[in-house]
């Protein structure tokens, strides 16, 4: 049986042959590697490619990593940055940072911005702590990262020196090429490999974020194993039916089509906040491009009824939602009965917290539908690393086939290049002396 249910009866969407047909045919593409960007599939059997072996040689490296620091600052940006910290997130207690009995290394995020004042202040806040690095870019190139990188470099090899900071830094990049693999070689820092011919954005589930996974305690054999049994169930050959993530992309298509334009993603659990910031990398930058693509936009529930609510009830009718529902907390808290009933709540007395949200999201469902705004239900068991693996995977493929299905390459991203070209125009880079002079005029 399927980890993640899919419910798209919501969706008011009747799925024809035609459309199975497509999503299969879709499916069959990514399988044959005959498809539009078919260099980087390398994440299709990612999953089930994954050894023992590697999971120990990860663990083994996150292990001496824990032992040395108290603080691990992750840094990359974008595909190496958001998979990581949306699984840290979800897999964590949300207060680790209070928790006296923490036995885990805090895993902080560097290099995903520019702030100046961000830098600053993870810098103080680690000054009292032991801390090391994880480093990660494919392309070894990408400014963000590589500033933080720098600085945080300065600050290890100040402390500790030269030879203990190659104890303390693990580089994730590319086999062979890069200023960071170069970098890497030669101060000798420990380094994994991000796969050819996986794209950052779909590079979760290869030592991009299994390394700070690791490192943040969470169970990585249990997170792949999770993503192994879906690659499993969305595996060519599999019927539609069988096949949640043909008919999530189908569906989605379909609605798109309709002229729902914008996709949003909610959830009713604070910690998934994260998984839907890496979807919407995934799914944007893989389908935003020729002029067409859903716009993956997100919410956080109940909060974001408090301000995002109202539109979504009331305003443009461009809108379809997909809630990603979970069946059962961790934890267990009853609202308790009380004499003088002020707060008028006594009617929920003895029920759980949980409940109340179910029942939340199940009258949210209901209001959105009636209010023109279609719904898609995905369902996990639990928050945990198996299902969240599955549910990783899940959103992989099905990204996969809505994008060849919408006919774009979804492996691509050449629109990223332009504020770069701007940017590094304005900082003077050597080699862009045409630009600099251009775009200074157009300030
Ligand atoms: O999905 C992508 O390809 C991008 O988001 C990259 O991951 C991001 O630009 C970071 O690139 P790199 O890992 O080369 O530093």
């Amino acid at each position: 049986m399927n980890t993640i249910k899919l419910d798209i009866r919501k969706s008011g969407v009747t799925v024809t042959d035609a459309m199975k047909a497509e999503a299969l045919a879709a499916n069959a593409l990514l399988h044959s590697k005959q498809g539009a960007g078919n260099d980087f599939l390398g994440w299709v059997n990612l999953p089930t490619s994954i050894s023992a072996a590697d999971i120990e040689a990860l663990n083994a490296q996150a292990s001496k990593l824990k032992e040395k620091a108290e603080v691990i600052i992750c840094i990359g940006i974008g595909g190496s940055y958001l998979g990581a910290k949306a699984v840290v997130e979800a897999m964590s207690n949300s207060f680790n940072l209070l928790r006296r009995d923490r036995k885990e290394p805090v895993i902080v995020f560097a290099g995903q911005n520019i702030s100046e004042d961000y830098t600053c202040e993870l810098l103080d806040a680690v000054k009292d702590y032991s801390i090391a690095a994880i480093v990660i870019s494919k392309s070894g190139t990408t400014t963000e990262p590589a500033i933080a990188f720098r600085i945080v470099k300065a600050e290890i090899e100040k402390r500790y020196g030269k030879a203990e900071a190659a104890e303390r830094i693990v580089a994730i990049t590319d086999r062979a090429r890069g200023a960071l693999k170069t970098l890497a070689t030669k101060e000798g820092y420990p380094t994994f490999v991000i796969p050819d011919d996986v794209g950052g954005r779909f590079s979760v589930l290869t030592p991009v974020g299994l390394l700070p996974l690791a490192a943040a305690g969470v169970d990585i054999a249990e997170l792949v194993r999770g993503a192994q049994d879906m690659e499993r169930a969305t595996a060519d050959g599999t019927a539609f039916d069988e096949n949640p993530a043909a008919i999530y992309a189908a569906v989605r298509n379909a609605l798109y089509k309709e002229g729902k334009k914008i996709e949003i993603l909610a959830s009713y659990e604070p910690k998934l906040q994260y998984i839907a910031e890496w979807w919407k990398q995934l799914y944007g930058e893989s389908e935003g491009k020729d002029g067409k693509g859903i716009f993956p936009a997100s919410v956080t529930l109940t909060a974001d009824l408090h301000s995002m609510g109202q539109y979504i009830q009331q305003g443009e009718r461009t809108l379809f939602e997909t809630v990603i529902s979970v069946g059962e907390p961790a934890c267990k808290i009853v609202v308790e009965a009380d004499d003088e009933n002020l707060d008028g709540l006594n009617f929920m007395a003895g029920k759980r917290i949980s409940e109340v949200n179910r029942m939340a999201e199940l009258g949210v469902q209901l209001a959105h539908v009636d209010g023109g705004v279609p719904n898609i239900r995905i369902e996990i068991p639990a928050i945990g690393e198996y299902a969240v693996g599955a549910l990783l995977y899940f959103f992989e493929k099905a990204c996969g086939i809505s994008g060849y299905i919408l006919g774009v390459n979804p492996f691509d991203q050449p629109g990223v290049e332009a504020y770069k070209k701007n940017m590094f125009a304005l900082l003077d880079k050597p080699g862009y002396e045409e630009e600099s002079k251009a775009i200074k005029a157009r300030l």
